[in-house]
């Protein structure tokens, strides 16, 4: 999604820019652009494509000069990737110049209000009617200019706005679309998330709904929404500059699988006492309080979404809650049974996909205790939830999801077990049984790492492929959904994942000679199961690649490809399982030659519905 960048202070502007909107490519793009100000005047840059083809364009015209200036990476909304539709947007007088993440909803009427008073639109951007508008309620006064427009819009908006009237300052908004300000002694910045400027700074400001903060060289001031001045926090961030560079990798999605076992340990142990307890950071969860919900819901989107699947299965087998999984843009609309008796679980990497933080702000309405499971600190899910839990999996950058799934995933098991002990419905001696194999999955999956070279063996037979299914029973039908995902995101490839006992009920009529099957025998209660499955589309042609633990290689006797993995406790099995998959998606989007951290259409951060 779009990526926002701006600096006001003693610095030359523009190759600061675009390396942060580099920084922030992983967020998906296909455009971008800069404006810089200098001399009263705003010159704009933009280009569609990569950052390259900004910076080419640069070399071949000229390169803005100037101390203060804003940045963005579009994602299309409203409007095809073109150099017109790339922001930064003049207003009418080229006094301003907007860049904005999100979504106006309310553009159209705006616009031909602006149209009939003989404005002249230049791009299919939303964004547009912002910068006309400023232009329209220009009364001399910056600050004030800027409120009044923002009165005016409605949906969601991040903003950086500059006015070639007053050089000394740059304005920034925030309403439902991440923004922060990070602040240097050299100089202030507003970026969409703070890896964008890890290399100048790591101290920040978090922007809430409904503020703007005003931006000179040397401070910031912020304020909400009727212009009164507020005061923040200023946060500190750990994160390693080196974590968000590939450090060696071809692409950061290779990079990040490899941080697994790290990302694991760095988020179990703190969890997990010496005496083998747990403890969950500073949520305050009682036993009294765990057994009054008679409800669990878990919502999330994408992998995100996967990961609730897993639970569903872990929580409540352990903890014996019913459990409701589902998809962030679908639970926000449909008048979920949700009260105070419900414990809703908000997953979510970026802490800011629109639908989950609208999904959050839905439960927390109907007066569900919300936890949420976040990676990035700080986010908008994270300040927003009752509860947090930090993934402590690092910057992921790779739009394709993998240390941040497995990370959530090794929480989702943590909170099972705690669940289960305040309900009695596990012995105190098998929570310390289940903590022990738990401490052990992040060298196991290190382990996996071995059987790289079989992998892109089997990726190579996958190079030409169209379709593809995954199948598999119980939790290796939970894998199933996000090793799919995986391949068809990265790779291009169709690919399906089925309960493997729902195939004969329509599925199987796609299965011909030389359809290829991943048929996931990890979950050993149901391995004889699914392995009749597998037999039944081998018995129509099907190539099978079967994925099985160590100890059951007769599997590999019938299919065409297997491999076999650590065992681990079976609740724990999926952390194991997915990593191949993950693998098995990155060869084969290699093989295929697809931009791996960067696939067509998709973008990192989704933050419009
Ligand atoms: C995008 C990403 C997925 C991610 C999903 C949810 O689609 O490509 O990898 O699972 O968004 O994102 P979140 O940040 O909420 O986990």
């Amino acid at each position: 999604m779009c990526g926002i960048i701006g600096y006001n202070g003693t610095s030359d502007v523009a190759p600061l820019l675009l390396d942060g909107l580099e920084k922030l490519e992983y967020r998906g793009y296909d455009s971008a652009g800069i404006a810089v100000l200098e001399d009263g005047q705003i010159d704009i840059v933009k280009s569609k494509g990569k950052i390259s083809s900004l910076r080419e364009k640069i070399s071949k015209t000229h390169a803005p000069k100037g101390d203060i200036g804003i940045g963005h990476t579009r994602w299309a909304t409203h409007g095809e990737p073109s150099d017109e539709n790339a922001h930064p947007h003049y207003s009418a007088s080229r006094r301003f110049a907007v860049v904005h993440n999100g979504i106006i909803e309310n553009f159209a009427t705006l616009k031909a209000d602006l149209q009939k008073k003989g404005y002249v639109f230049h791009s299919d951007t939303d964004t547009e009617v912002v910068a006309m508008l400023l232009d329209e309620n220009d009364n001399g006064n910056f600050f004030e200019t800027v409120l009044k427009t923002v009165k005016m819009l409605q949906g969601s908006y991040a903003l950086g706005i500059l006015d070639a009237n007053d050089p000394d300052t740059l304005i920034a908004v925030k309403r439902s679309s991440p923004l922060i300000v990070a602040v240097s002694p050299e100089g202030n910045y507003i970026a969409s998330d703070i890896t964008a400027v890890l290399n100048h700074t790591r101290e920040m400001y978090k922007m809430n709904d409904g503020e703007l903060a005003v931006i000179k060289p040397d401070g910031v001031t912020f304020f909400n929404e009727d212009g009164d001045p507020i005061l923040k926090e200023l946060q500190h961030v750990d994160w390693d500059v080196h974590a968000a560079e590939k450090g060696g990798y071809e692409h950061f999605m290779m990079k990040e699988i490899k941080e697994q076992p790290d990302a694991l340990r760095k988020t179990l142990s703190p969890r997990i006492t010496e005496d083998n307890k747990i403890k969950l950071d500073d949520i305050e969860l009682t036993d009294e309080q765990i057994k009054g919900f008679d409800r669990i819901y878990i919502v999330g989107c994408g992998s995100a979404y996967h990961v609730g699947v897993v639970g569903k299965y872990v929580i409540e087998q352990l903890a014996r809650i019913p459990v409701e999984v589902d998809i962030a843009s679908e639970f926000r609309y449909r008048y979920p049974l949700v009260n105070e008796k419900t414990l809703t679980i908000i997953i979510s990497q970026s802490g800011e996909t629109a639908d989950t933080l609208e999904a959050l702000r839905e439960a927390k309405r109907a007066g569900s205790r919300t936890l949420a499971i976040v990676n990035v600190v700080g986010s908008s899910i994270a300040s927003e939830a009752d509860d947090v839990l930090y993934t402590w999996a690092g910057p992921e950058i790779s739009v394709a999801t993998t240390k941040a799934y497995s990370t959530q995933l090794s929480l989702m098991y943590l909170l099972a077990i705690r669940f289960a002990l305040a309900k009695g419905s596990i012995t105190e001696s098998y929570s310390q049984e289940l903590l022990t194999e738990l401490q052990t999955i992040p060298d196991k999956v290190e382990e996996i790492f071995k059987l790289e070279p079989q992998i892109e063996r089997v990726a190579e037979t996958y190079t030409y492929l169209h379709h593809a299914y995954f199948i598999g029973r119980n939790l290796d039908y939970a894998v199933a959904l996000e090793a799919s995902l995986k391949l068809k995101e990265i790779s291009y490839i169709h690919s399906e994942a089925y309960a493997a006992g729902e195939l004969k009920h329509g599925t199987i009529s796609l299965i011909e000679p030389g359809t290829s099957v991943i048929a996931l025998c990890c979950c050993e209660r149901l391995v004889d199961k699914t392995v009749s499955n597998a037999k039944e589309v081998l018995a129509r042609g099907a190539q099978v690649f079967a994925v099985a633990n160590e100890g059951n290689e007769s599997v590999g006797n019938i299919c065409d490809h297997a491999i076999y993995l650590p065992k681990t406790n079976p609740l724990f099995q999926p952390s194991i399982e997915v990593v191949p998959l993950q693998l098995l998606g990155y060869y084969t989007a290699k093989a295929r030659k697809c931009d791996i951290d960067k696939p067509r259409n998709l973008a990192k951060s989704v933050t419009v519905e």
